[in-house]
């Protein structure tokens, strides 16, 4: 589908838009201050907001370091997934970070997130380990998808594997 949407760094302006779409999704949400921290403090960090008309209704950020760019969190607002929003988000993130020549990315994931497990898996992710009691409540997956030959490529599917 051919949404207009509009993807650009995260300011101040978003942060309330964005911990709405945060609190909604996670059930371990950050909070403001945690994301503002990360787009006033963290130079590594590079955090994006996709935005229709004037509404945020996705973000996505992440740590680059060396070669390897760490999603650190990624959603989409309930009333607009499936819609290919997070895929554009992805993409995104892996061309603005094309300049510091970005090999892989890498994240972690709830093993109960089958929804996020099976998103990250169409755009060609896999399970490289897991992190034991990552969260309070549960381990964690590590997915990762290496050689990231041509930016363009990290928002596109690649089959369904299920
Ligand atoms: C996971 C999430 C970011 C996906 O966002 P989205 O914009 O709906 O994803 P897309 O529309 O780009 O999905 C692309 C593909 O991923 C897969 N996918 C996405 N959501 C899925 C779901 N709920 N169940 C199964 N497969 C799913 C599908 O293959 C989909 O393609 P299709 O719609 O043509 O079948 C969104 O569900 C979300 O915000 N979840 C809550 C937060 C979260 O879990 N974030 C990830 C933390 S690691």
């Amino acid at each position: 589908m051919d949404l207009a949407l509009t993807i650009e760094p995260m300011t101040h302006a978003d942060l309330q838009a964005v911990t709405a779409i945060e609190r909604e999704s996670f059930r371990d949400p950050w909070s403001l201050h945690s994301f503002q921290t990360e787009i006033e403090t963290n130079r590594l960090a590079l955090y994006l907001v996709g935005r229709i008309k004037d509404e945020v209704v996705a973000y996505i950020g992440a740590w680059i370091v060396l070669k390897e760019i760490h999603i650190t969190t990624l959603a989409v607002s309930k009333s607009w997934r499936r819609r290919g929003i997070a895929s554009q988000m992805v993409g995104a993130l892996v061309e603005m970070t094309g300049p510091r020549g970005a090999a892989c990315l890498t994240l972690e994931v709830r093993p109960s997130n089958t929804a996020a497990r099976q998103f990250y898996e169409k755009l060609g992710f896999a399970v490289m380990g897991r992190r034991r009691h990552y969260y309070a409540d549960e381990d964690a997956l590590i997915m990762t998808k290496n050689n990231l030959t041509a930016p363009e490529e990290a928002g596109k599917g690649e089959g369904h594997e299920q």
